[in-house]
């Protein structure tokens, strides 16, 4: 069945993927229908050979104003338990191939949280960051409180938290939250040119260097070194490995395969 909020461009360069979420209206505000069909899409792209790097978008004016107010206003903590949404979220974060946001306008609550369980962000200069959740009585519930301060630092965390002071674009390039700001209409373009770069090295390389950086969030550095080190280990595993490094001494571009 075609997803109704979310448009897949399968090959938007070679090897790089492209979703866009598609509500508009709502601001692409998240409602539990989205995710779905995001986790979907992601999960057949992560499976598929012919794509190395996925770009997720919204449009200018937002990249998505938070999760479905509406569809969180009349729910019971009993209804939320049930419905179990994050369960899509921890599917979404299994996703081994990088994943890149292309974030304009509101990047607000579950929007940014989104956006920080991407592995990059490229910003427009009129991307608006925020946590405001605290100002519907609520908090944030998808990695806000943690992918936060652990990008940004505790004092601007808890002021964004506690406050839902929404940042610019440059204070998030300051804090270390994005990789880049980019022209309105470029950022869309600049995050597919950022993918294919990476679409370019080893899938292999990629995928077990993306689970390296990421388990540096929840793991002692000896644990990490350790995870590290394996990873770099089973990587002279690769045809991959034995390919780039024949280029290098015959002084021309490697031809990666994923294997
Ligand atoms: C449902 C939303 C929405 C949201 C915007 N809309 N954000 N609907 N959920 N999060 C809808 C509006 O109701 C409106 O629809 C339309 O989108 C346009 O929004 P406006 O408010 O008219 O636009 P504007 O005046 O430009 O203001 C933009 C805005 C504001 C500042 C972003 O919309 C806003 O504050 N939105 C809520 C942001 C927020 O609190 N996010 C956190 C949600 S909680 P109608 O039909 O009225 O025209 C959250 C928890 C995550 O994310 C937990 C884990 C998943």
């Amino acid at each position: 069945m075609q997803p109704q909020y979310i448009i897949v461009h399968q090959q938007v360069a070679p090897y790089v993927a492209h979703i866009q979420l598609n509500r508009p209206s709502e601001l692409n505000a998240l409602n539990l229908q989205l995710m779905g069909e995001l986790r979907d899409a992601l999960k057949l792209l992560d499976s598929d050979d012919q794509v190395r790097a996925i770009v997720i978008s919204g449009n200018d004016k937002a990249f998505a104003a938070g999760a479905d107010i509406k569809q969180m206003a009349e729910k019971s903590a009993i209804d939320m338990l049930n419905i179990d949404q994050f369960s899509t979220w921890d599917t979404i974060k299994k996703t081994k191939k990088p994943i890149i946001a292309a974030t304009s306008g509101f990047v607000l609550g579950g929007g940014c949280e989104l956006a920080m369980l991407c592995d990059m962000i490229v910003a427009s200069e009129t991307t608006r960051f925020g946590q405001p959740e605290i100002k519907l009585g609520i908090m944030p519930g998808a990695g806000g409180t943690q992918r936060l301060t652990r990008a940004v630092g505790k004092a601007l965390a808890m002021e964004m938290v506690l406050t839902g002071r929404m940042i610019t674009a440059t204070e998030a390039l300051h804090a270390g939250l994005i990789n880049k700001i980019v022209p309105v209409e470029l950022y869309l373009q600049e995050a597919i040119k950022l993918a294919s770069e990476v679409a370019d090295m080893s899938p292999v390389a990629v995928k077990l260097a993306k689970e390296a950086v990421l388990k540096a969030f929840d793991s002692s550095l000896e644990e990490g070194l350790h995870f590290e080190r394996k990873n770099f280990y089973l990587l002279f595993a690769s045809q991959d490995q034995q390919e780039g490094m024949k280029a290098f001494t015959e002084k021309r571009k490697p031809v990666f395969k994923g294997k």
